[in-house]
């Protein structure tokens, strides 16, 4: 049968990655973080980003909960559809990269393979792996959703931490141990990992507010 896909050509686009990247004073960059529900990945990622925006830099947010509710609101959390959900994903911040946005995500994200995907998709030097660290008690103690009150009663199946596995990435850009650094300061510190690395490449925009 044929594929459709067979007759549709990438057109080249008249403006550069580095081009756009120029413009924005900063390289196109992917901000991974991976970690529990409830282990403050969606907090930092936000709070992260107000700082970086008020560096003059272009943003954006990409977090689970939101996410599932659009684009992956046909998926479930089988093994099979947290990939596809990744999967999608990595497409999305693949472009967001190419936009030359700092695009900073917030998904559980609990498997290795899947995150080497990400890393393959985007390029491994367009990304920072950033491992919100919590011990599930804590995050178990927060529960924001009464999720994990739900699965510790056995009414929710396949629920990362409890249920289903969480594997922790074993060389992550940042460690941030949720339960001991304020919000504010995990974000600083990932502003800071971003200024480190080059990826801010305007000099206005290092000067930290
Ligand atoms: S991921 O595993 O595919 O990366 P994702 O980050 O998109 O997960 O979604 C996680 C959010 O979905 C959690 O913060 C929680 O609110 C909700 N959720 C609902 N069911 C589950 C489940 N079985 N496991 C984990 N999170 C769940």
């Amino acid at each position: 049968m044929d594929n459709n896909n067979n007759n549709v050509y990438k057109f080249r686009s008249l403006v550069s990655k580095q081009d756009r990247e120029a413009l924005h004073g900063h390289l196109g960059q992917l901000v991974w973080f991976t970690g529990l529900s409830a282990s403050g990945k969606s907090t930092i990622a936000h709070r992260a980003e107000q700082m970086l925006h008020k560096l003059g830099c272009s943003t954006y947010v990409l977090d689970g909960d939101n996410v599932r509710h659009g684009l992956c609101k046909d998926l479930g959390f089988s093994r099979e559809d947290r990939a596809e959900n990744l999967r999608r994903i990595g497409e999305m911040v693949k472009l967001f990269v190419d936009a030359g946005i700092i695009v900073l995500t917030a998904f559980i994200s609990p498997y290795s393979q899947d995150r080497q995907t990400i890393k393959d998709l985007v390029g491994r030097e367009r990304c920072l792996e950033v491992y919100v660290e919590c011990p599930v008690e804590i995050c178990a103690s927060r529960d924001p959703k009464g999720l994990y009150k739900r699965a510790l009663a056995g009414e929710l199946d396949g629920f990362t931490g409890v249920s289903a596995p969480y594997e922790p990435p074993t060389d992550p850009d940042l460690t941030l141990a949720s339960a001991q650094l304020p919000p504010d300061q995990a974000a600083r510190l990932v502003l800071d990992l971003l200024i480190h690395r080059g990826c801010i490449t305007n000099s206005e925009n290092q000067i930290a507010g």
